[in-house]
């Protein structure tokens, strides 16, 4: 599992402290951005987030049909408290989504997740999403990406980060280039409170 939750870091696994260091570093305006120049969703737009951590995006998204999950049973608690009524939510290992598979969704969001998986991983996740995706519907992630240019601060939190696969975009988009035929792949530096390397894929049904 690429995915530490032990020692200094456990302390993230609570939602409380999460979101602070989400906040901190600058998330709430990067899930913004994420939204409007990537997804982009329409109105009633069915949304399902995979690894939707204590459901943040619904701080975002509004006038969407929203369905979370995420395998850390209390950020979805958490998340079933603070956004009852304005989405579901469900623990769900994103390696195999516990869903009815009737459910189909226009967009998938994997919003800093496939870093916490090894390869094998990302391979099942990106193959059990599509068959929730409608016919024409998009995944789009983002993550954290190695670049020869990180910054030395850059750098300090990749070696950090709970997520132990932090891959080059390139690595990114060929592991999704075996599920899905059309992948488009962004680099960008500007989404935190400081420069920091996230690669966006946008992949197409
Ligand atoms: C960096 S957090 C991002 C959370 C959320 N997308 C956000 O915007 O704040 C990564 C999330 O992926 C979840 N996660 C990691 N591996 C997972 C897996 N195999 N199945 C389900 N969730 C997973 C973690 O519990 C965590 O909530």
């Amino acid at each position: 599992m690429g995915h530490v939750s032990t020692g200094i870091r456990r302390v993230l696994e609570h939602p409380f402290f999460y979101e602070a260091l989400q906040t901190a570093v600058g998330h709430k305006v990067a899930r913004r951005m994420v939204i409007d120049e990537y997804v982009r969703p329409e109105k009633n737009s069915m949304i399902l987030d995979i690894g939707c951590g204590p459901g943040k995006m619904l701080e975002i998204l509004s006038d969407v049909e929203y369905v979370g999950v995420d395998f850390n049973e209390s950020y979805i608690e958490s998340a079933r408290e603070l956004y009852a009524g304005k989405g579901k939510f469900f623990v769900s290992n994103a390696t195999s989504i516990d869903l009815p598979e009737d459910e189909q969704f226009d967009i998938i969001l994997a919003y800093n997740l496939m870093h916490h998986m090894e390869d094998e991983e990302v391979i099942q996740l990106l193959d059990s999403s599509k068959k929730f995706l409608k016919k024409g519907g998009r995944l789009i992630s983002m993550d954290p990406c190695l670049v020869l240019d990180a910054t030395l601060f850059a750098k300090i939190l990749i070696k950090f980060d709970r997520g132990t696969s932090i891959r080059s975009a390139e690595d990114y988009s060929s592991l999704a280039k075996k599920s899905f035929e059309k992948v488009e792949s962004n680099v960008r530096y500007d989404l935190l409170n400081f420069t920091y390397p996230h690669c966006i894929l946008s992949c197409f049904k």
